[in-house]
Formats: C-alpha cells, sequence, structure tokens
C-alpha cells in the first residue's frame, strides 16, 4: 500500500469514530420517535432485524436510517457517512489482514466496485430496504441514491447501537459473505 492510501484510510478510520462520537453525543437529545409498535413501519423494522439477524438494543436508530431527507429533518444522512465509513473501513481490513502485500491500487478498485451507488442499491434492494424506508409522497422510494443512502446508514445505526465497529462490519460480513467471500478469493 503506497503510503498515501494508509494515510488516506487512517483519515477515514480517524473520522468514522470521530463521527461515532460526534452522533452518540447528539443522538442523546433526539428521542422524538413515536411509538406504535403496530404501525406498518415498526412491523417493517422487526422484520428486517430478523432477515439480517441482529436485534437493536435501540430501535429509534433503525428508524432512524429508514427515514429519507425527504421525510423528515431527523433523517439518515448523518447515519449513512458513518456507515459509509464502517463499511469501507471493514472491507480493508478484511483485505489487508487477509493479505498485508495487496497493492494500493488493487484494494482502491475493491473499494470504489463495492461503493459505487448501483452497487450499494442493488445490496440495499436484496434487504428490500425500497419497501422499508419512508420518503416523502413525491420522493421515489426504489431511487438508487435513497436505496443505496438507507443501507450504508443501516451499517451506521448498528454501529452506534452496538457501539463497535467490530459488530457492525460482523453484521456486513454476515450479510454479504458470499460476495465478500468470492472478491477475496479472486
Ligand atoms: C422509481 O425508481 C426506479 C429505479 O430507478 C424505477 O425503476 C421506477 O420506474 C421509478 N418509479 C417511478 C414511479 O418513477
Ligand atoms: C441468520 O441466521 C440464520 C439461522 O442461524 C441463518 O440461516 C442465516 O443465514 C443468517 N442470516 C444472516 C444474514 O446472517
Amino acid at each position: 500500500m503506497r503510503s498515501g492510501d494508509l494515510y488516506s484510510f487512517l483519515l477515514l478510520l480517524s473520522l468514522t469514530l470521530y463521527s461515532v462520537h460526534l452522533y452518540q453525543v447528539q443522538s442523546l437529545r433526539l428521542s422524538s420517535f413515536p411509538a406504535e409498535p403496530f404501525s406498518p413501519f415498526s412491523i417493517a423494522l422487526k422484520t428486517l432485524q430478523s432477515d439480517i439477524n441482529y436485534t437493536f438494543e435501540n430501535v429509534q436508530l433503525l428508524g432512524r436510517a429508514m427515514t429519507h431527507a425527504s421525510y423528515s429533518e431527523e433523517n439518515n444522512r448523518a447515519l449513512s457517512i458513518l456507515g459509509s465509513g464502517v463499511i469501507e473501513s471493514s472491507m480493508v481490513l478484511q483485505l489487508v489482514d487477509k493479505n498485508l502485500d495487496i497493492s494500493g491500487k488493487d484494494l482502491n478498485h475493491r473499494i470504489s466496485e463495492f461503493s459505487k451507488e448501483a452497487s450499494c442499491a442493488a445490496d440495499g434492494m436484496r434487504l428490500r430496504l425500497e419497501k422499508v424506508i419512508r420518503v416523502s409522497s413525491k420522493t421515489n422510494s426504489s431511487a438508487p441514491g435513497v436505496v443505496c443512502g438507507a443501507y450504508r446508514a443501516f451499517f451506521g445505526a448498528v454501529t452506534l447501537d452496538s457501539e463497535s465497529l467490530d459488530t457492525a462490519g460482523g453484521v456486513f460480513l454476515g450479510i454479504w459473505e458470499d460476495r465478500v467471500g468470492k472478491a477475496m478469493a479472486m
């Protein structure tokens, strides 16, 4: 890895950790989530948790992750940025752990493949996030940017909920074991 790449990775990691901290401070101040256990949204959140084998301590975080900016000011933007950092860090960690001599070019290539909006939206569709995410009536919940944002925010939410980058990385790898496994075998 070129030292520039290592530097960007470390910068990304510290930014991620810093955002976790900032967000935790912020999230203490927000808790205006409606407690309606039988609303379609709550039911969808329950189903999603069982699909991915992770139960949220604070399900409001998952609700936030599944709320698009068009729907509410209390939306998933910050979680999405956090999640994107978590996904990238856990991928880099796995790849470098497996092969310390992997070239920076190769590493960057794999990351950019995984981070493309189309690929990220396809991952989100597999979890049927377009059926869960709340958007305004004028917004198409299947638009790639919307689904991708929700997918990334989902991992941001797991990170905050578990207070652990490892747990979020583990959930990420658990969901896409096949895909990641194949990519790493190449
Ligand atoms: C919503 O977006 C999806 C994906 O881009 C597209 O296939 C679909 O036609 C759009 N629906 C509407 C009503 O625009
Ligand atoms: C969730 O757990 C079930 C049963 O242990 C397993 O079959 C399934 O593959 C797991 N799903 C994920 C996404 O980890």
